[in-house]
């Protein structure tokens, strides 16, 4: 991702998520996802990669990448754009990486009630390991899921 990516996946983000998942209260969450994606792409640890469909952004994954683990922050496609092998591509994307850097696992969190994102994780090979009851804001819990990369 590059800093003229940066207003697509906000677009992205925001039709994906509530404010308060972007973690604003009463500041505007463009803005605040504006300041966040910055911050991610300086820096060394993030990775943000975007699928396009022609020039357009239309899907990103940001993942941090500490020593031999990958933590999947964020995975998010377009609302238009669903259903369509774009989050496949950016998960096909993420594992090629993982597996040229020696990862040994990637970890994630998601909504118990995000069965989309369960489903796609569960479609590579994602599995559940803990839940972290009202982890979220809004006391939603998280499934904690990962995912060992073999060599
Ligand atoms: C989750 C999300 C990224 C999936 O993106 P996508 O581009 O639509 O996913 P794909 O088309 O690549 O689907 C890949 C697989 O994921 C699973 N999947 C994706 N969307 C699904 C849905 N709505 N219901 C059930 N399974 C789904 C399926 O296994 C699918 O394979 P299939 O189409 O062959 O059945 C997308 O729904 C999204 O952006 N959601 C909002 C943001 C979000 O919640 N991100 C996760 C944060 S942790």
């Amino acid at each position: 991702m590059s800093a003229g990516d940066v207003s697509a996946a906000i677009a992205i983000d925001i039709e994906a998520f509530q404010p308060s998942e972007i973690g604003a209260g009463r500041e505007d969450p463009r803005v605040l996802r504006d300041q966040q994606l910055r911050e991610e792409i300086a820096r060394p640890w993030a990775r943000v990669r975007v699928a396009r469909r022609g020039d357009a952004v239309v899907g990103y994954a940001l993942v941090w990448h500490v020593v031999d683990e990958v933590h999947l922050l964020n995975v998010a496609v377009a609302a238009s754009e669903r259903r369509r092998g774009v989050a496949r591509a950016l998960m096909d994307d993420l594992l090629a990486y993982a597996r040229d850097k020696g990862v040994a696992r990637i970890l994630l969190e998601v909504r118990a009630s995000n069965a989309p994102a369960i489903s796609l994780y569960e479609a590579f090979g994602f599995t559940r390991f803990s839940v972290r009851e009202r982890y979220y804001a809004d006391g939603e819990d998280a499934i904690e899921m990962s995912l060992g990369v073999a060599g």
